[in-house]
């Protein structure tokens, strides 16, 4: 008689991170102090990382551009700027990993109409992009994102909070493939998000920062851009500076972007400001951003010199992930009946 193994014999999955982003053009402190800071965080604990540039994910709600091979190299640049280190951590994209894509056909039979229609994530996004008729991809995306984290069996993903439905779906895909095809012994992890502690940057106009709406400042501005960006930041006409973010978003956020960017506390930095007012908030988030940013600035600025090596950077990144893939698909094809 066949019996599922007792829970104690069933596999362990190994710590492992998972997690990337949409090469859309260059990262910024809003990425930095999300998720790019806790990469580097975790990989210096010595535990495996992986990190997917997700270019398929750019196709949901625009044409592949031209410069999709620029975006990618700018990527990869910011990547290494900041610490994450390719002898240690896999740098991969979707293109390059062809069997992490062929997950997608099983997955999307484990996900339902539903719940792919209340995803708020995608229901936002179709939103603001203006499209008329949700497109397929762009419905079924977070499936796609949950082959990402699951070829590798990721059971960690540093993501913020914008990306928490993706991962419930990614966690029902794992258990309803487990309980359906692995009376084995589970195949896949049900990973857990890692939300970062820092509160949400917003962008210089107050709203969320993002690229799209441009108000972000890139890890590869120059300090002059910076200067003029924060120059330009919204403040308000109360000239006292406080740290209230509930009252005072923008004020709030210039004294939270130099308290961590100086490893201090906001309430410290708005009191230090108080009635020398906003010209002195930007004139000292300006000199922290700089200050902090200054090293890997000067990492990008020699890794892009060598936009060949940032290629073969990826392409071994992508060869690593690709034998992964094909492991995990040779377990997924067993579990299915499908290895004739
Ligand atoms: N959807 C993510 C974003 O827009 C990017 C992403 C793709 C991702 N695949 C992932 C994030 C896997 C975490 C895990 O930022």
């Amino acid at each position: 008689m066949i019996t599922s193994p007792p829970s104690a014999l069933r596999p362990v999955f190994a710590t492992r991170v998972l997690t990337g982003d949409r090469p859309t053009g260059q990262l910024h402190l809003g990425h930095f102090f999300g998720t790019l800071h806790t990469r580097v965080l975790l990989q210096e604990q010595g535990i495996d990382l992986f990190v997917v540039i997700a270019d398929y994910q750019t196709v949901t709600d625009r044409d592949s551009p031209r410069s999709l091979p620029y975006d990618v190299e700018e990527l990869v640049a910011d990547y290494l700027a900041v610490g994450i280190d390719p002898t240690r951590a896999t740098i991969f994209a979707h293109s390059l990993v062809p069997e992490l894509n062929q997950l997608l056909l099983p997955f999307l039979s484990l996900a339902t109409l539903p719940e792919l229609l209340r995803n708020p994530t995608v229901k936002e996004e179709a939103t603001a992009s203006g499209m008329t008729a949700l497109n397929g991809l762009m419905l079924t995306y977070p499936v796609h994102q949950a082959a990402d984290i699951l070829f590798c069996k990721g059971t960690l993903v540093p993501v913020g909070s914008d990306q928490l439905p993706h991962l419930e779906q990614t966690r029902a895909i794992a258990r309803r493939f487990n309980r359906r095809y692995a009376q084995e012994g589970p195949v896949f992890p049900e990973p857990e998000a890692l939300l970062s502690e820092a509160p949400a940057l917003l962008g210089i106009d107050g709203r969320k920062m993002s690229k799209s709406r441009h108000n972000a400042i890139a890890l590869a501005a120059s300090a002059d851009e910076t200067a003029r960006l924060l120059r330009a930041a919204t403040t308000d006409s109360n000239p006292h500076i406080a740290y209230d973010p509930d009252h005072r978003p923008e004020v709030s956020n210039l004294v939270l972007l130099t308290a961590l960017c100086e490893e201090t506390d906001p309430g410290q930095v708005a009191e230090e400001i108080g009635a020398r007012g906003a010209a002195e908030l930007k004139r000292r988030a300006t000199k922290a951003v700089n200050e902090r940013l200054r090293p890997i600035r000067e990492r990008r600025a020699q890794l892009i010199n060598d936009r060949g090596q940032l290629r073969a950077i990826l392409r071994e990144g992508s060869t690593a992930a690709r034998e992964i893939a094909q492991h995990t698909l040779a377990q997924v094809s067993t579990a299915m009946h499908t290895n004739y």
